[in-house]
């Protein structure tokens, strides 16, 4: 590559493997020049432009935002859209970056999620109104709008799932990233069928096949607690009745003013 000498080299290592050609993956080597506010993303997106136009990788939004650009940097997934390059270089000045880990890889950097969508779909992720929906809005109070919060920002990046140690495993399992959605829909009082839900998260593939190793929480993005909610799932599945009770109680009020403490 042409340097002006304006910057220094810095050297990326990126995992390749062409399923038609490569029988096992193999680390490529490539040096990008470190400009300031460099990301690891812009250091790809440089060595496809300039260097090899077959380095292939996901990305959209270049924001954080659309969680498709989730890799493995160094041994741990993150976004590589929000990994500045400089942070990332070890002391000889390399980067090393993966696939996520866990999942069959379609090519180089690019996984196959099939896995992870389908349990994010087998969770219902949808919110299933009452009958009786109020005529005006639903009225939430401020702890209640607070509950949902952690799972909303979730962007789908599949970093916590393919971090996790039981889905290294098995695809048996619903994972983190959808038992958060899931929390949040059990958690909304607007959901008309927690008990259903929580039944279906207490079965095999669910809440008590999680081991608590919290390798989730340190792969997330948004800095989110799967394992919380995982946690508060599993208590909720042991009262289930009462919770489902206490929820079809709830949306009796569904439109009313929240009385203040
Ligand atoms: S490109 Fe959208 S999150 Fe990184």
């Amino acid at each position: 590559m042409s340097n002006n000498g304006a910057y220094p080299i810095v050297t990326v290592r990126i995992q390749r493997f062409n399923p038609d050609t490569d029988k096992k993956p193999y680390l490529q080597e490539f040096q990008v020049e470190l400009k300031p506010g460099t990301t690891v993303l812009d250091a790809l997106h440089e060595i496809k432009a300039h260097q090899d136009g077959s380095v292939t990788f996901r990305r959209s939004c270049r924001h954080a935002i659309c969680g498709s650009c989730a890799m493995n940097v160094n041994g741990k997934n993150e976004l590589v859209c929000k990994a500045p390059l400089k942070e990332r270089l070890d002391r000889k000045g390399r980067v090393t970056i993966r696939p996520l880990p866990y999942l069959p890889i379609v090519k180089d950097l690019v996984v196959d999620r099939s896995s992870f969508w389908e349990q994010y779909q087998r969770v219902k992720p949808w919110l299933v109104p009452p009958e009786n929906i109020p005529e005006k809005e639903f009225r939430m109070s401020p702890e209640e709008v607070a509950a949902l919060r952690n799972a909303e920002t979730c962007i789908m990046c599949g970093a916590c799932y393919s971090s996790c140690q039981i889905i290294a495993l098995t695809k048996e399992y619903i994972g983190p990233h959808a038992l958060l959605k899931a929390f949040m829909r059990v958690m909304d009082p607007r959901d008309a069928i927690p008990g259903e839900r929580l039944a279906d998260l207490a079965g095999g593939d669910g809440v008590y096949r999680c081991r608590t190793i919290f390798n989730c929480i340190d792969a997330c993005p948004k800095g989110l607690n799967p394992t919380e909610a995982i946690e508060t799932l599993r208590k909720l599945a042991q009262k289930r009745q009462a919770f489902e009770a206490a929820r079809a109680e709830r949306q009796k009020r569904l439109s009313e003013p929240i009385p203040s403490p």
